[in-house]
């Protein structure tokens, strides 16, 4: 199991907002409480790794402020330190669709990082863990859950949107779709106090 330990992950991700404290710490935190939260009704994801997951596919981050080269940078750092399997959700979480054109702003890392970068997405072909950081990060804003047309603006408030956007919201919504499906539930009922925020 390439993750580290829930002790390791909290430090690291500590260690991170000391270099770049920002919301993206407690919207971390709370990516990985909507990836637990959600696990723990799906038949075959492990609560605690998605947990750990969640709190480090920011990680990034850590050399911010930046942008989309959170991806490129947080993927590297935890390679270094042999967290494979937590780098790779560094990678994914942000590709719905796995195409670098569905990227929203202009890249903030130079050409060659965006080439290894498109060289390592694809052969990628993307596993349910990938898909559920995928949602969860749709679902937190840093002061809680959200749903993902509130994310949604949030992130095109932040990046601007492309030709790819909409196509990209499909996949996104999609999704939950997907979740909501396999989990026999609609998902937002598995964040605590989502609906009572919704029907306030
Ligand atoms: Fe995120």
């Amino acid at each position: 199991m390439t993750v580290p330990s829930a002790a390791v992950a909290e430090q690291l991700l500590l260690d991170a907002e000391a270099l770049n404290p920002g919301a993206w710490v407690p919207h971390s935190r709370n990516v990985a409480l909507a990836a637990q939260y959600i696990a723990e009704r799906h038949p075959t994801l492990d609560p605690q790794r998605m947990h750990t997951l969640g709190l480090l596919h920011d990680l990034g981050r850590r050399t911010g402020p930046n942008k989309d080269r959170h991806i490129l940078d947080g993927y590297d750092f935890l390679m270094a330190l042999g967290y494979e399997d937590a780098a790779r959700i560094a990678l994914t979480h942000s590709f719905a669709i796995p195409d670098l054109d569905t990227l929203q702003g202009a890249w903030d890392g130079t050409p060659d990082e965006f080439v290894r970068l498109g060289q390592l997405l694809a052969p990628l072909t993307l596993s349910e863990e990938d898909r559920l950081l995928q949602l969860c990060d749709m679902l937190a804003l840093a002061d809680g859950f959200c749903t993902m047309q509130e994310r949604i603006l949030d992130v095109a408030l932040r990046y601007t949107v492309n030709d790819r956007t909409p196509e990209k919201w499909r996949a996104q919504l999609g999704l939950k779709t997907h979740f909501d499906g396999v989990c026999g539930v609609n998902i937002y009922r598995l964040l605590p106090g989502m609906v009572e925020r919704l029907l306030a």
